[in-house]
């Protein structure tokens, strides 16, 4: 892993002074697979007063956004190299982020590959983890229409998740590369934002659920698959 940024006042480069600044504020805007950096520098410059982290695994986008970053001299954005759903496991507390940005990530289209998906049934408890629980938002856009019905019937299958699709584009338009070259393509784009209910924000996707078992307890059977409440 590697991360760039003075962030906050000149944090030092070591994990648990990361930790600590990720743990001191619940309103972190997260954006997962940044590329080359579009949407997180423009957004970390026109909101100083907000913290921004940006996680990307690619050396050379890390490297090209850290560059721009450190040009503009933005001191609310910290970047992370490193693949987003080991870093949510390893580095990343729980409730950070006020937004979850997913834009136009990797569709892994074949079947045998939707588990590396950022928002597949398996692994998509990971990414909400990342939400404040009261007002988190996940945002989310795909061009690639199939993995975009996937998510949205992954998110709308989640007890804990209200979504909504947007009908057009975001209100300032194009976010990120991706975003503006498929739209002046006239590609189809699938665009939602989701939020945590707050009466249900522990549950789990019931596919990761189901694949939880519990060891046995004295007066229960071998094995039993874990229910969330
Ligand atoms: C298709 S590009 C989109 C880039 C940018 N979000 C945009 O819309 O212009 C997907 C980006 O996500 C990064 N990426 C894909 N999977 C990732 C993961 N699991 N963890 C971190 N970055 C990831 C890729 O390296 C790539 O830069």
């Amino acid at each position: 892993m590697a991360w760039s940024g003075a962030g906050f006042g000149g944090l030092a480069s070591g994990r648990s002074e990361l930790l600590a600044a990720f743990k001191e504020r619940s309103d972190w805007e997260v954006e997962l697979g940044f590329g080359k950096g579009r949407f997180l520098l423009a957004s970390a410059a026109a909101a100083p007063e907000r913290p921004f982290l940006g996680v990307e695994m690619v050396s050379k986008y890390f490297r090209l956004a850290a560059r721009r970053a450190g040009a503009r001299a933005l001191d609310n954005l910290v970047l992370l190299r490193g693949e987003a759903l080991y870093l949510i496991s390893t580095l990343l507390p729980a409730a950070m982020a006020r937004t979850v940005h997913i834009y136009f990530p990797d569709p892994w289209p074949k079947s045998r590959h939707h588990r590396r998906r950022l928002l597949d049934p398996r692994t998509v408890d990971l990414v909400l983890a990342l939400l404040e629980p009261t007002s988190g938002r996940l945002c989310f856009a795909t061009d690639h229409v199939e993995y975009g019905e996937a998510v949205v019937e992954t998110l709308e299958a989640h007890p804990a998740v209200d979504v909504d699709l947007l009908p057009g584009a975001w209100p300032e338009g194009p976010r990120t590369n991706y975003e503006a070259k498929f739209e002046a393509e006239g590609r189809l784009i699938v665009r939602l934002m989701a939020g945590l209910r707050p009466d249900a924000a522990s549950l789990l996707h019931p596919v990761g659920r189901e694949s939880i078992l519990v060891a046995p307890a004295a007066d229960q059977p071998a094995s039993t698959s874990f229910t969330s409440s």
